[in-house]
């Protein structure tokens, strides 16, 4: 049996329709039921047959135990974890609280979808999760707090789940034109940076900002475009463990590998963010103007 032939459990908008076409049975979930008509309309014919929505809000225990008793024997053969926040600021200024809240979306709810799913696919010797991360823990180019604990939890137990020919693979995308970065704008149109000294919020406001949003317009993929790629991730008969869907952060993340000490990745994010501004932006600009015709075609994943 193909692997698409299969149960999915789905935390997301857009793989639903890419994946309705396959003989796979998508269960697409959101908390919000209310904002279902978007996706609704993409399925057409196949909704309530091979896509059915329902309702799932991650970091609730009861709502993910219903949602799962709800299918056949609790059988999920893929389970893709989707579902996050974000938030961005000087640390100072985030409050522990808020911290938590983002950690109950966008790690503890991963831990408790897959604690859930997986003692079935043990069971039967097979499954698959996939967790859309982001590539380096990074949010366009500068770290911020979406960095996550999410790659290295998955990594040490990909080791321990093949034993039990269950597959994990991380998503992970540079910067993705959704309402994520509008969302977080806003937070950050609306904050004020309690307990944050001038010289932070200043680099914060002029730097960090800006740049962030310049990676967006020049780097940015289309949620489609990573949609595709772990639709292929799915596909695979051997699934790999890291998909990294925009090849301009290859370089990137080649830094981290190259130098075990972790200097020259530090200093090279230090430098672009803090002494070569100026050179960053014109490169990004002139990124802009070569790949203005290509690009799209480059950082769609084949
Ligand atoms: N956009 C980027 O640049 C980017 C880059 C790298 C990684 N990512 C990751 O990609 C994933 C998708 O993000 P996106 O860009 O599509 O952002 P998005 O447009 O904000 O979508 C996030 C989705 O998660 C849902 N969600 C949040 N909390 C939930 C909960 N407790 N239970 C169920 N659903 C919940 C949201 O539902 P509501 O509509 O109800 O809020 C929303 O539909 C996220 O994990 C994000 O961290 C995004
Ligand atoms: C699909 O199923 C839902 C829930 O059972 C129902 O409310 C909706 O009307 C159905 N839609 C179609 C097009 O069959
Ligand atoms: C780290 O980088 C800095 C600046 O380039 C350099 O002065 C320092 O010697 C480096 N340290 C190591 C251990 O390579």
């Amino acid at each position: 049996m193909g692997r698409l032939h299969a149960t999915l459990f789905i935390i997301f908008l857009v793989f639903p329709f890419y994946l309705c076409s396959s003989l796979a049975s998508v269960i697409a979930t959101m908390r919000d039921l209310g904002k279902r008509g978007k996706l609704e309309t993409e399925a057409g014919q196949c909704l309530n047959k091979s896509l059915v929505i329902k309702q799932l809000d991650v970091t609730q225990e009861d709502s993910v135990k219903k949602c799962l008793e709800e299918i056949p024997d609790q059988k999920v053969d893929i389970l893709v974890n989707n579902a996050g926040i974000g938030q961005v600021g000087p640390i100072e200024s985030i409050s522990m609280e808020d911290a938590k809240k983002v950690f109950e979306t966008n790690f503890f709810a991963v831990m408790r979808l897959i604690k859930m799913v997986l003692p079935a696919m043990k069971k039967r010797g097979s499954g698959h999760i996939v967790v859309i991360s982001s590539v380096l823990g990074l949010q366009g180019i500068q770290v911020d707090f979406h960095s996550s604990p999410i790659p290295g939890f998955c990594e040490s137990l990909a080791v321990q789940l093949l034993k039990f020919n269950i597959f994990i693979s991380l998503i992970e995308p540079g910067p993705v034109n959704t309402e994520f970065e509008m969302k977080l704008m806003e937070e950050v149109s609306r904050s004020d940076f309690p307990g944050t000294d001038p010289e932070t919020v200043r680099y914060f406001k002029e730097l960090y900002l800006p740049s962030a949003h310049e990676i967006f317009v020049t780097l940015g993929q289309t949620p489609d475009a990573v949609a595709k790629a772990t639709v292929k991730v799915i596909g695979m008969d051997q699934p790999v463990f890291r998909k990294q869907t925009n090849p301009l952060y290859t370089p990137l993340t080649a830094l981290k590998y190259a130098d075990n000490t972790g200097n020259l990745s530090v200093r090279t994010f230090y430098n672009l963010q803090f002494n070569y501004g100026s050179i960053f932006h014109f490169s990004l600009n002139l990124l802009r103007c070569i790949t203005c015709n290509c690009f799209r075609r480059r950082v769609m994943p084949v």
